[in-house]
C-alpha cells in the first residue's frame, strides 16, 4: 500500500478527530490519581471518547480488550486495563488512546507521573517528549522519512536510553495503521520523501536501559526487557511544507511553549 496524500476534506476530518483525542487525554490526565484502576481508567477513557460521538479504534483491534492502552513504569506498551492493577504513588503511567470520528482516525500517548515520582523518572519522560518534538523539526516536505527517526533516536540516545526497536509509528487515516512505518532510531536508508497531506503518527517508545523489550504472557504487553522504566509520547501530526500540524495538542499544551 502507498502513502496517501490527504485531501482538504480529509485534513478537515483528521484536525476534528485530534482535537477530540487531545482533549480525552487531557480530561483523563487530570482524574488519573493514585488507587485508580487501570480498568477505571479505561472505563473513564471509553465514557469520554463516546461522550463525543467517537468509537475507541483500540477496542477489538486484533481482539485487544481495551479502549485505551494503560503501561506502567517497565511497562512499555500495550498494558491491558484491569480491575486489580491499581495505580500507585511514584508510578509512570502510560496511557495511549485512539479515536475514530466520522471514519477518520487520530492516535496520541501521554506518559503521566502519578504523586510523587523520581528524578529519573521526571527527566525520561520529559526527554521521551522532546525527542518527538527533535523529529519535528525535519518533519516537513522535502525532508525524507527516515530523518524524522534519526532526529527522535539521536537524541533519546544521547542520554544513554534505549530506543524501543520492535515497535514503531505509522500513516493513520481511515484506518489506525497505515503506510510507511516510522521507526524511532535512525536507519541505513533515507526513507519515503515526505510530501503534504501525509498523515503520520509518531510515537516514540524510550527506555531507561536496554532498547530490547519481552511480550508477557498475555500476549500484548510489552516490557523492558531489563525491567527498567519506559516512556512513550505521540501525536499524529500533518505534514505540510513547512511546519507540520500536531493535530492531537491541546491549546493549553501549545500555549505551554512544548512547540516551539
Ligand atoms: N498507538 C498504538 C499503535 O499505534 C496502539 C495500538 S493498541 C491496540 O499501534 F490495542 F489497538 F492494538
Ligand atoms: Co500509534
Amino acid at each position: 500500500m502507498a502513502i496517501t496524500i490527504k485531501s482538504e476534506r480529509e485534513i478537515e476530518l483528521m484536525k476534528e478527530a485530534g482535537v477530540i483525542l487531545a482533549k480525552v487525554h487531557q480530561d483523563l490526565g487530570h482524574a488519573l490519581h493514585e488507587g485508580m484502576s487501570t480498568w477505571e481508567v479505561d472505563k473513564l477513557a471509553d465514557e469520554m471518547i463516546r461522550s463525543y460521538n467517537c468509537i475507541p479504534s483500540f477496542k477489538g483491534y486484533n481482539g485487544y480488550p481495551g479502549s485505551v492502552c494503560v503501561s506502567i513504569n517497565e511497562e512499555v506498551v500495550h498494558g491491558i486495563p484491569k480491575k486489580e492493577r491499581l495505580i500507585k504513588d511514584g508510578d509512570i503511567v502510560s496511557l495511549d488512546i485512539g479515536v475514530i470520528h466520522k471514519g477518520y482516525q487520530s492516535d496520541a500517548a501521554r506518559t503521566h507521573g502519578v504523586g510523587n515520582i523520581s528524578e529519573e523518572a521526571r527527566l525520561l519522560i520529559e526527554r521521551t517528549r522532546q525527542s518527538f518534538f527533535e523529529g519535528m523539526k525535519v518533519a516537513s516536505e522535502g525532508h525524507h522519512l527516515f530523518e524524522i527517526s534519526a532526529a527522535i533516536g539521536n537524541y533519546a540516545e544521547s542520554f544513554g536510553y534505549g530506543v524501543v526497536r520492535d515497535l514503531v509509528g505509522h500513516g493513520i487515516g481511515t484506518n489506525m495503521h497505515e503506510d510507511p512505518q516510522i521507526p524511532n532510531f535512525k536507519q541505513l536508508l533515507r526513507g519515503p520523501k515526505l510530501r503534504a497531506g501525509m498523515t503520520l503518527a509518531i510515537e516514540p517508545m524510550i527506555n531507561i536501559g536496554t532498547w530490547e523489550v519481552e511480550w508477557l504472557d498475555d500476549d500484548w504487553t510489552v516490557v523492558s526487557a531489563d525491567n527498567s522504566l519506559s516512556a512513550h509520547y505521540e501525536n499524529t501530526i500533518l505534514i505540510t511544507n513547512g511546519r507540520p500540524e500536531i493535530l492531537t495538542l491541546t491549546e493549553e499544551e501549545i500555549a505551554e511553549g512544548i512547540y516551539k
